[in-house]
């Protein structure tokens, strides 16, 4: 079982920080490997032509081992958005349907929308109303037919980590042969993925959470469905003759393999690209199970305590230890509830009507107990 691993992160020691949905906090490392950035940035004239790929293939290497994917059909991108835009590019179709849930992130949903739009393609959203999670997914995989070209969807419920049964509905997806994408940024890098097994064909995740990532910097996995597809925008270092500076001219009619045709312009940021390294070598050192395990031992101290006093959370088949809400009563001002937390120095989103609780590994069972505390306070318990 893994420690407590705050001491690799500068958080302030006063803060309980239970909010890496929101935004994962700086390594220690990666302060380091920023001053060497900056460092580099005075002195350009050391930086060689092969610099300005190294640090891109070595972060497709480390997250390919986090979604066990091939490390070239990792795309480079500086947002999810900038991958859906890339994932609907290349989805060639006219009529039928597509499915997504209720609520999806935003930029899964209008990169969706629009595309249905532009295609006549009618988008089916799939609500919860008040349906078990079990039922909920079910209802998502009912809907899946013949006539489907696209399932959309995250991982987890991003507003209060509701799982989705991505195996089910990677399943169904081939068997109707309609497109599984995902948005993997709420659950990747806490939560293990393994994207062959699921059918995925892109999944698209923002760097800045659960991946130790900058701000400005996501990941994208691109099947072999994409791979002879049509990149959003024409960048020199995407094509095969990229890494010969001399030659640029040329004109070479031909991407990289794989996803290499996806990666945005300028791929190589040469100040945040060592911090996103810094991130998945660092996920890869501790292990996934690790990780899932230390978030599943603090969830299950808080469930333990607030349970018996009525707070309601997600069924166990369908409960995420890393991300999970609060299920209040409906009396509480959720608002308040949240800035009380604050004015404590407990941090926590609200996101709808869910007060999320994100944990990971720089929690620990001290601060699990002051929220605990907290909210049995909070209810005059
Ligand atoms: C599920 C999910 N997807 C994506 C994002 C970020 O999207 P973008 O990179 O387009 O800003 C977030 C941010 O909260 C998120 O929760």
């Amino acid at each position: 079982m893994l420690k407590c691993q705050k001491d690799l992160f500068s958080l302030e020691p006063h803060i309980t920080y239970l909010n890496c949905a929101y935004k994962g906090p700086l390594l220690k490392k990666s302060e380091e490997k920023i001053f060497e950035a900056i460092e580099n940035e005075r002195n350009p004239f050391k930086l060689k032509a092969p610099n300005y790929f190294q640090i891109s293939n070595e972060i497709r290497k480390e997250y390919s081992k986090i979604i066990n994917s091939h490390q070239k059909e990792i795309a480079i991108l500086p947002s999810t958005s900038y991958g859906f835009a890339n994932v609907f590019n290349n989805i060639i179709t006219h009529g039928g349907n597509a499915v997504t849930i209720e609520n999806e992130f935003p930029s899964g949903h209008f990169a969706l929308e629009k595309w249905c739009a532009n295609n006549k393609v009618l988008l089916n959203i799939i609500k919860r109303e008040k349906l078990k999670a079990k039922d909920w997914n079910q209802k998502i995989i009912d809907s899946i037919n013949l006539e489907t070209k696209v399932v959309l969807l995250s991982s987890i419920h991003w507003m209060n980590g509701t799982k989705f049964d991505l195996h089910k509905i990677g399943q169904k997806c081939k068997e109707v042969n309609a497109y599984f994408i995902v948005d993997g940024t709420q659950s990747v890098g806490a939560s293990k993925i393994n994207v062959k097994e699921l059918n995925i064909d892109a999944m698209i995740c923002a760097g800045y959470k659960w991946l130790f990532g900058p701000y400005s910097m996501a990941l994208g996995y691109f099947s072999e469905k994409f791979h002879n597809g049509t990149p959003i925008e024409e960048s020199w270092m995407n094509r095969t003759n990229a890494e010969d500076f001399s030659n640029l001219t040329d004109y070479d009619p031909n991407y990289k393999t794989m996803a290499g045709r996806y990666n945005v312009g300028e791929t190589t940021n040469f100040l945040l690209s060592p911090i996103m390294l810094a991130g998945l070598q660092q996920i890869n050192d501790w292990g996934i199970s690790n990780i899932e395990n230390y978030c599943s031992a603090l969830a299950e101290t808080l469930v333990n305590e607030l349970k018996p006093i009525g707070i309601l959370f997600e069924d166990e088949d369908y409960f995420k230890p890393h991300l999970f809400s609060l299920g209040l009563s409906e009396k509480v001002d959720l608002l308040k509830f949240k800035e009380k937390l604050e004015s404590n120095n407990i941090y926590v989103s609200l996101r709808g009507k869910n007060i999320r609780v994100s944990i990971n590994v720089f929690n620990n069972e001290k601060e699990i107990g002051s929220l605990v505390s907290l909210v049995k306070k909070s209810l005059n318990i």
